[in-house]
């Protein structure tokens, strides 16, 4: 068996595939497969069925050396195609045909069939990988974050605040600068000429780019500003892409709130100038150095549900409701922070929030065993966010 495996395994695609189907096996068939799957666990290839489901877990091996394993399984155990349990999962997973969500789930569909790229590893090595972030001087060296800003809550301008920190020390970022779009903020204004907005807004970017371990994330929550033509998600991005740091992607968060202007003044039902209507604002992720993070496996926190419905990068999640409670305009809801949380930090890692506000970053850190280090310029906004830390203590 071991042998045979190799064999297949020489020509492995893809490296990793989750399959989920519905259980087509009698008892018996159920109970072969069921010895097959330890000994074939540790080949890459992983199969859990109950009376329910059938969920294959294919690493490094795809749909053709099913077919192979399947092939080999009626040789060794003199199978046909009624009784050889493997077979009939390829039946089921080719009658399905095509990919689609059924009762929340992602169901496999003809998976061969849609991959077109041929040589697509020659391709990639042609077209040249790291296009904008060759010759960066990131150095990969980390350093431990000093004690005195761990789980703190620091009121000030983050630009100087974070000067005062080492390089390579925070594990993960998540922000929302503020929008410039006019809000009310207790401290700051919201409506800097965008020269200057932008100026000090990268000037605190810097600094986090900065002070990122190699191997971090940066995630930013922004919106353009529509009236303004102003697309500040690619403004931003490209300040990162220019700073070599790694796009890993792009998650859009829809709020649902469709409160928007249907058209400019004067142009109603005219394609003189129709305004695009958005319910929904973007989370731009970059990596610093490596898209690969570091950490232990008994520090991951994200079961197999999350994971499957999270990286599927739409994220249908309501307005914060309660910011009137909490006397702040534009904060998190902290649905949105878990989930970047768990997807794309450990255990024990380091998260920092630069626009820290009312401080829905660091709560839900806390609550998540990260550490944390919030900055934000108001001690109105400060205070806020050290009762809601303190409110999960109890
Ligand atoms: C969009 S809000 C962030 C809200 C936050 N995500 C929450 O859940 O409450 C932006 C915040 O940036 C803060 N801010 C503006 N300029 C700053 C600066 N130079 N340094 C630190 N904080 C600043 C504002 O006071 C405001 O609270």
């Amino acid at each position: 068996m071991t042998d045979d495996f190799h064999k297949i395994k020489k020509v492995m695609t893809f490296k990793e595939l989750q399959l989920e189907i519905e259980n087509p096996l009698s008892t018996n068939e159920l109970n072969s497969l069921n010895e097959l799957n330890s000994k074939l666990s540790n080949k890459g290839l992983s199969i859990k069925i109950n009376n329910k489901s059938v969920k294959i877990l294919l690493r490094e091996v795809d749909i053709t050396q099913l077919k192979s394993l399947s092939d080999y399984i009626s040789r060794k155990y003199n199978l046909n195609k009624n009784n050889n349990p493997v077979k009939q999962i390829i039946s089921k997973i080719e009658s399905i045909k095509s990919y689609g969500l059924r009762s929340g789930k992602r169901k496999y569909v003809d998976y061969n069939k849609e991959i077109k790229v041929k040589n697509r590893k020659l391709k990639e090595v042609k077209r040249g990988k790291h296009y904008y972030t060759r010759n960066n001087f990131f150095v990969k060296e980390n350093t431990d974050c000093p004690s005195e800003y761990i789980n703190q809550i620091i009121c000030g301008d983050s630009e100087e605040v974070l000067k005062k920190l080492p390089d390579n020390c925070i594990d993960l970022i998540f922000t929302s600068p503020p929008y410039n779009f006019g809000l009310d903020y207790s401290k700051k204004d919201d409506d800097y000429q965008w020269e200057n907005y932008f100026d000090k807004l990268f000037g605190i970017f810097r600094e986090c780019i900065r002070v990122l371990k190699y191997g971090g994330r940066i995630i930013v929550n922004t919106q353009p500003l529509y009236s303004d033509y102003i697309p500040c998600h690619h403004i931003i991005s490209n300040f990162f892409m220019q700073n070599k740091l790694i796009w890993k992607g792009e998650i859009v968060w829809e709020k649902n709130n469709y409160n928007c202007k249907y058209t400019a003044w004067g142009s109603w039902k005219s394609p003189s100038n129709p305004y695009l209507k958005n319910s929904w604002e973007y989370l731009e992720i970059f990596c610093k150095g490596d898209l690969k993070k570091q950490g232990r496996v008994e520090d991951i926190d994200i079961n197999e549900e999350e994971f499957k419905k999270w990286v599927f990068s739409r994220w249908s999640i309501a307005p914060e409701r309660r910011m009137k409670e909490f006397g702040h305009p534009a904060m998190f809801p902290e649905q949105l922070v878990v989930r970047v949380l768990k997807l794309f930090s450990f255990k024990g890692d380091i998260i920092l929030d630069p626009f820290n506000g009312a401080g829905t970053t660091t709560k839900v850190a806390r609550e998540l065993n990260r550490k944390y280090l919030g900055i934000d310029v108001s001690e109105e906004y400060c205070k806020i966010a050290n009762q809601r830390i303190e409110s999960t203590l109890f």
